[in-house]
């Protein structure tokens, strides 16, 4: 059943302590794979809504989210909701939150307005607005492509919601892919697919094998899955310039030890071009997962084996997919009790048990278990 569609603004925040209530947002059908994700990290009220899920939450497990969440594509903290009519009103409300708890005086800051079915309905007005109230607080507006955290205004039938982005940079930049081939997947959406098989099965460690690999995103995100380490690298989070962050919590966490992993755990990608191979191997060096082998093989070549239980990839979509021409190949290859998750444009999902189904690069896709 598809659930109920509310946007995140519409959640009410009556009752709630206001610093403990969070959005994560991903793409529209994937939401309940991340309920699942928020949920296992202890977060309670995990609510869906069209595009992602509300949550409430302590600060150490939102910090543990923050640093481990793999599917969401933004994480923001709800900070105030209120209604207002009119520019006046709506610059006196936004002024009444504790801003010096909630971001470090100082903070460079942008911000960005949605407005639907409201009386404000210029966007300049509210943005005008909004940093006028910022700067009267003392906080720095970002001038064009400065780094800033980003403050969001979303007005929906005279009500405003307002959340800071903690997550900074979309989720989906882990900082290890920096080459890939053509139509590589995004990382958000190649870690809910691992989700989904994980939740779904009996998932005997991480063990992975794809055929089609190109810049090695399935493998890279399962191994740093396997290991129990933070998708992303080399960033900053909004969360570190809010007023009450706490350095020695957040440290913890990131300095948290891998979990060991068994050694007959195997993450093989394998594709057809050599030079997006060399990129996957750089990609996984970056990623700091020298778990993951890379090879230059054709899928009719490749060294699918008997250990090959997990297969997962995204087939090239065009004119080789409107034949099917690596079906035959692939089911060449796969042994007796091997799964194989594949994801497809959403007309060829009859070759399989359909799983999860969205839109990829505005494309209708699903995400299939082959049936052997
Ligand atoms: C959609 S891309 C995969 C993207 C990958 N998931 C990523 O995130 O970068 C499909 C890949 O299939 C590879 N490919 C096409 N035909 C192939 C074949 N016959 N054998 C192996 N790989 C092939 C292409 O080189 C391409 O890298």
């Amino acid at each position: 059943m598809r659930q109920k569609c509310f946007p995140p603004f519409y959640v009410p925040i009556d009752g709630f302590t206001l610093a403990q209530n969070y959005t994560a947002t991903i793409n529209p059908g994937l939401e309940k794979v991340l309920q699942k994700e928020i949920r296992n990290f202890g977060a309670k009220k995990v609510q869906l809504f069209n595009g992602g899920v509300t949550f409430k939450t302590t600060s150490e497990k939102l910090y543990t989210i923050l640093q481990k969440c793999r599917g969401a594509s933004a994480i923001r903290w709800n900070v105030d909701n209120f209604k207002a009519t009119d520019i006046r009103e709506f610059f006196r409300k936004l002024e009444r939150s504790n801003w010096e708890d909630l971001l470090k005086k100082g903070t460079v800051v942008s911000i960005n307005a949605v407005t639907h079915k409201s009386r404000l309905h210029d966007l300049r007005d509210i943005e005008k607005a909004a940093k006028d109230a910022m700067t009267k607080m003392g906080y720095t507006i970002a001038k064009k492509g400065q780094d800033s955290v980003v403050i969001l205004v979303r007005f929906v039938d005279d009500r405003a919601n307002i959340s800071i982005d903690i997550g900074g940079a979309a989720f989906y930049k882990r900082g290890w892919r920096t080459h890939a081939g053509r139509a590589p997947l995004r990382e958000t959406i190649a870690a809910s697919l691992l989700n989904i098989v994980k939740f779904d099965s009996d998932w005997d460690g991480l063990s992975l094998h794809d055929p089609m690999c190109g810049s090695g995103t399935f493998l890279i995100e399962s191994a740093l899955m396997a290991l129990g380490r933070s998708p992303r690298v080399g960033r900053s989070y909004g969360i570190e310039k809010t007023g009450k962050f706490d350095e020695e919590k957040w440290q913890a966490i990131a300095k948290a030890p891998d979990l060991v992993l068994n050694e007959t755990l195997d993450f093989l990608g394998s594709d057809i071009d050599e030079n997006v191979i060399r990129y996957a191997m750089g990609n996984a060096q970056r990623a700091g997962v020298d778990q993951c082998r890379f090879v230059a093989r054709s899928l009719e070549e490749s060294c699918l084996n008997q250990n090959s239980k997990w297969i997962i990839t995204n087939p090239p979509y065009g004119a080789r997919l409107k034949k099917m021409a690596f079906i035959d190949p692939l089911r060449a290859k796969i042994k007796e009790g091997s799964r194989v998750f594949l994801l497809l444009p959403r007309d060829y999902a009859s070759v399989g048990r359909s799983i999860a189904r969205f839109r990829n690069g505005g494309l209708p896709v699903a995400f299939v278990e082959l049936e052997l």
